[in-house]
């Protein structure tokens, strides 16, 4: 069992939706957060919430898709907390589109954000963690990147890609003492990203609370779990894991499942909802 009191931990997306949730988890179990993301003024909320608690917060706004820049940011992490034990690549964006609608821009944006930053963030920190044959790389995924999401296609890429990755560096790293894992959430109620798009979330697709995402990722790191699929209740939990399974012999199977559950329409109504507001001229914070 993995004890995070005492730890550094670099959290990256602190500034808003489940990166909060975490950051307070992580300084309710003591260990000091270095917290990253665009928006100042959001982290500087965490970290004052957390500062205020008792807890120990450190904030370094940055923009995770200046890759070249992540070497800096990985210089200052050390300088101002010291080396880090536990990396929590949590930034993510999502952006709805029917693809052929996408600009490359778009693309490269959720692919950067949602998996080369966490790539490179990765290798900047891993030279220090072999030397010390300890650390812990924890990847927010999602159940998107297990099943193909409809209207959500390159982010759907990305975590898939995140998945595929996390599992293979985890293998190669099994007699380092590096822990790797992979989180996956399914849909999240209350804060998020999926909250802010305004669409309610099918019922049969399930819906989790922000603070069983942030509890299953600290029971994740102490128990050092390598993936972890997350949804509103245990049997949902169960139901994703069979459907996934039946989808390696049927995934046309799955598809009609995911029709019928409502992902595939949630995802319409959130293309529709996102072209709305940039009609309207309303930036997304998503992006
Ligand atoms: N909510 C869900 O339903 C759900 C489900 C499954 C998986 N997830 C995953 O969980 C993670 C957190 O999602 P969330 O729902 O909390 O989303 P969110 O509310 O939109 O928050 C995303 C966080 O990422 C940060 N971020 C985005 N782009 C960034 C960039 N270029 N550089 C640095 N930070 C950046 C944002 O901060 P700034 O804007 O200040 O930079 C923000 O703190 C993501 O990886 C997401 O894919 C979420």
């Amino acid at each position: 069992m993995t004890i995070i009191k005492g730890k550094t931990v670099l959290l990256t997306g602190a500034s808003r939706g489940l990166g909060v949730y975490m950051a307070r988890n992580l300084a309710k179990e003591q260990a000091t957060v270095v917290c990253v993301s665009r928006s100042e003024s959001g982290l500087a909320q965490t970290c004052a919430e957390i500062n205020g608690l008792g807890g120990k917060a450190i904030s370094i706004p940055f923009d995770v898709r200046n890759l070249e820049g992540l070497s800096n940011l990985a210089q200052q992490v050390n300088e101002v907390a010291g080396p880090v034990d536990i990396l929590i690549n949590n930034a993510g964006i999502e952006i709805h589109r029917i693809f052929a609608d996408y600009s490359l821009e778009e693309i490269q944006s959720v692919l950067t954000t949602n998996l080369l930053s966490v790539m490179e963030l990765t290798r900047q920190f891993l030279p220090s963690m072999l030397e010390r044959r300890s650390g812990h790389i924890v990847n927010i995924a999602s159940l998107a990147g297990k099943k193909g999401v409809a209207y959500s296609s390159i982010y759907s890429a990305s975590k898939a890609g995140l998945i595929m990755w996390t599992d293979a560096i985890r293998q190669e790293l099994a007699a380092s003492g590096i822990k790797v894992s992979a989180i996956c959430p399914g849909y999240v109620c209350e804060a998020g990203m999926t909250v802010d798009s305004c669409v309610p979330i099918p019922k049969l697709a399930g819906a989790s609370k922000p603070i069983n995402v942030a509890n299953a990722i600290i029971k994740a790191i102490k128990r050092n779990e390598v993936e972890v699929i997350i949804n509103e209740n245990v049997i949902l939990e169960y139901f994703t894991k069979q459907m996934f399974a039946i989808g390696q012999i049927s995934p046309r199977l799955v598809d009609y499942m995911y029709r019928w559950m409502g992902v595939v329409e949630l995802n319409q109504k959130r293309v529709e909802s996102l072209e709305k507001s940039e009609y309207l001229g309303i930036d997304s914070p998503h992006k």
